[in-house]
């Protein structure tokens, strides 16, 4: 066991969670593993001997108090996040520690930013919403793009999957949001979110080689409409994905990601392609890996860690971009993603 700072993982019995404690027993930090079903909790800690496990629930403030105290930072992976990202905040003001989480829902994401800003930045703590692939990699992406900027007329994020096997946890999340949308869609236009009923296009995304141009659903929005925003004024942030892979996650009895390798990961490939745009000049960077459930991982352990060592632009609720150094986080996530910054 490493002898590094104790990291609370929420959810840790989850497709996500189980990534985020494999990575930080890598990163030598000490998962204490945390979630609301004390069997699932006995399973997981027969497979990760020596690490305590503590029950705890969102609905119940004091379990969550008890399940925190020692530990130097929380990573909530318990989605829908609608139900545990506010108890779960709360509680990290409570122990006075830093929360980031994964969730990729964009009113859970916004509820947040609306909910906890004054309160994070006057205790001096820091809570990451979105450190994931979606809502994450994204703002890294828009914002190592901006360079020294701070607006730009235009960004706009393609994401290109090889395909898409959701977890349950997912499909939840989905699920809960479009619930709270009323069936309605939703996309970031004109500085804010717009819900709305349009069908959304196709087109043809021009992803870079090797993938090459590829069938794409606009407005396809995911929570880097969220994170974005939050710190870039850019009143155009709009999100794409490919065809195939909006088809996967719609399609009757999607099945769950299988791993292929002996980290876990799925065989499933990730191109995020980022065009900034302002007036004529266009800046792009590119990344591209293998699972986006699995760099979730990276992500979000990465962002404790920096905040743990003080590698951190403000406090309170920020999101990737406003809170990292975006070149510098990209650089160090190498071993997960390769980058590519055009011209
Ligand atoms: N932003 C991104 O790119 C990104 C990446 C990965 C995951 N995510 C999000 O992270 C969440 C988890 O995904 P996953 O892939 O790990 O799904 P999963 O394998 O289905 O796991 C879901 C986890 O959340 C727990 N959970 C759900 N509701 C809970 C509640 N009310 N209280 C406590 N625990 C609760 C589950 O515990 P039980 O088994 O006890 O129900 C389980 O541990 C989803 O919302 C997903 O959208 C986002």
């Amino acid at each position: 066991m490493g002898s590094g700072p104790i990291v609370a993982v929420f959810g840790a019995y989850g497709h996500t969670g189980r990534f985020v404690v494999a990575e930080s027993i890598e990163r030598g930090h000490v998962p204490l593993l945390l979630g609301r079903d004390r069997e699932k909790l006995a399973a997981l800690a027969k497979a990760r001997p020596g690490f305590e496990t503590r029950q705890a629930s969102a609905d119940d403030a004091a379990s969550l108090d008890r399940a925190l105290d020692g530990a130097a930072a929380v990573i909530n992976c318990a989605g829908p996040f609608a139900s545990t990202a506010a108890p779960v905040i709360e509680a990290a003001l409570r122990a006075g520690i830093p929360y980031v989480d994964v969730a990729a829902e964009i009113e859970a994401n916004a509820d947040t930013f609306a909910h906890f800003a004054e309160r994070a930045r006057a205790a001096g703590t820091a809570v990451v919403p979105a450190m994931a692939f979606y809502g994450g990699l994204g703002d890294l992406l828009v914002t190592t793009a901006m360079g020294d900027r701070t607006s730009a007329d235009e960004a706009h994020i393609a994401y290109g999957l090889s395909n898409w096997h959701p977890t349950g946890g997912t499909l939840a999340a989905g699920a809960v949001s479009a619930r709270r949308r009323g069936g309605r869609r939703v996309r970031f236009t004109g500085g804010r979110l717009e819900y709305h009923d349009d069908a959304l296009p196709t087109l043809e995304w021009p992803f870079p080689a090797p993938l090459g141009p590829r069938s794409v659903l606009g407005e396809f929005t995911m929570a880097d409409v969220v994170t974005v925003p939050s710190h870039l004024d850019i009143p155009e942030v709009r999100t794409y994905m490919t065809a195939g892979a909006a088809a996967d996650l719609s399609a009757p009895g999607a099945s769950a990601p299988a791993a292929v390798d002996e980290r876990g990961r799925s065989a499933q490939t990730f191109v995020v392609d980022v065009l900034v745009r302002s007036g004529d000049t266009e800046r792009r960077v590119t990344a591209a890996g293998q699972d986006i459930y699995a760099v979730s991982a990276p992500l979000a352990v990465e962002a404790v860690d920096r905040i743990l060592t003080g590698r951190t632009r403000t406090a309170g609720v920020a999101s990737a971009g406003a809170i990292f150094d975006a070149p510098d986080f990209l650089r160090a996530l190498s071993p997960h993603l390769s980058l590519h910054l055009h011209g």
